[in-house]
């Protein structure tokens, strides 16, 4: 019954590397120190981690354990982590280690760091996806914690122009990760008179939601994106099931899979050496 508990950091901090950037707890109950949850958590921390880095798409669920003290956890490395298993690994594994020392004793956490994201909970529905998820994912999403982090600088120009090519940038990478077999996509926006600067964006899906069910949930969250958020010099918003981030900096390994360009802008300085755009409309 539980609906999406919104938290909100409104500045984006620059944390060390292997500190998570956002948790939530507190909301599910306490197990007992030293208790059957305890030690069921404890196994998932020692196989989850591998377990994720050694699946073809990064992402792993876990069941532990029996009522009443049954864990359900799941684990998403980003995708372009193919290239970093042992930090793939080492991410979920630090999450793990972040939510005991944040969450102590709390029976469910979602962490949500630069390169993995984790959450377990006593509760089934945290891997349940509906049946008519895509109807209403706001309804449906009853497992999940929502955070978004924002770069407290906007980004120069008019704000309706920048704003519009943002999102574009967002609707248009959210729609590229949805259609892949991966549930992920990196994109790239190069400079153009809407904006002055490179925007790098990403978007992801656990990979067990259908291509319909990622896209609406991507729509979801960018959806959340306004008037205010839209023109800031970077931001990111997730969900257990699906995030977006953009950057005016490169934050992911490999070319972009996808070049937008903004619909109203002509490029305003030689656009650099790439694959042929493939903007779909
Ligand atoms: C759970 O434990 C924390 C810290 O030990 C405590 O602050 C909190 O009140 C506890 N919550 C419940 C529901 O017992
Ligand atoms: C939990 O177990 C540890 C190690 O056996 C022990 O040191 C600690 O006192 C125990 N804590 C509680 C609350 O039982
Ligand atoms: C990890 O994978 C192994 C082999 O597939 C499986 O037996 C084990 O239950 C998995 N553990 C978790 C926590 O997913
Ligand atoms: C691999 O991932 C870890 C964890 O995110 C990171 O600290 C490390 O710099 C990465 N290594 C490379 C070579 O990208
Ligand atoms: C989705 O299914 C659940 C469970 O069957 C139901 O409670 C809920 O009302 C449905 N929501 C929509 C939007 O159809
Ligand atoms: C989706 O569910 C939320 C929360 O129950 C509700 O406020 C909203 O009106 C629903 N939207 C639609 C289109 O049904
Ligand atoms: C799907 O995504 C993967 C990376 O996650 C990429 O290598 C592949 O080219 C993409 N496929 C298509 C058809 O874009
Ligand atoms: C835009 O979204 C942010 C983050 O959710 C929120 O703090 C802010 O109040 C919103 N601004 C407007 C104008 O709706």
């Amino acid at each position: 019954m539980a609906g999406v508990l919104v938290i909100i950091v409104s500045f984006l901090l620059v944390l060390p590397t292997a500190t998570a950037i956002g948790n939530a707890c507190g909301h599910a109950g306490n197990y007992t120190t030293n208790g059957t949850y305890q030690s069921n958590l404890a196994s998932l921390t020692t196989t989850l981690p591998t377990n994720t880095s050694s699946s073809p798409q990064l992402f792993a669920t876990a069941t532990t354990g029996q009522v009443p003290d049954v864990v359900y956890a799941l684990a998403l490395c980003r995708g372009d982590m193919t290239s970093n298993l042992t930090g793939c690994s080492a991410c979920v594994a630090g999450a793990f280690r972040y939510a005991d020392q944040t969450c102590p004793n709390d029976k469910a956490a979602s962490i949500y760091d630069d390169a993995c994201l984790l959450g377990f909970s006593s509760r089934a529905d945290l891997l349940v996806i509906p049946a008519n998820y895509s109807n209403n994912v706001t309804q449906q999403d009853t497992s999940s914690t929502l955070y978004q982090f924002w770069n407290p600088d906007d980004l120069a120009g008019d704000a309706t122009v920048v704003g519009a090519a943002v999102r574009d940038l967002l609707t248009q990478t959210a729609q590229e990760a949805a259609s892949n077999g991966t549930r992920f996509a990196t994109a790239v926006m190069v400079p153009s008179s809407s904006v002055s600067k490179t925007l790098y964006s990403l978007a992801q899906c656990t990979p067990d939601l259908t291509a319909g069910d990622c896209l609406a949930c991507l729509q979801w969250v960018v959806g959340m994106v306004n008037a205010t958020t839209s023109v800031r010099n970077g931001g990111r918003i997730l969900v257990l099931r699906c995030n977006v981030r953009f950057e005016t900096f490169m934050f992911y390994q490999g070319p972009p899979m996808k070049r937008v360009t903004p619909s109203s802008g002509a490029p305003a300085s030689p656009i650099p050496a790439a694959p042929t755009a493939n903007k779909s409309m």
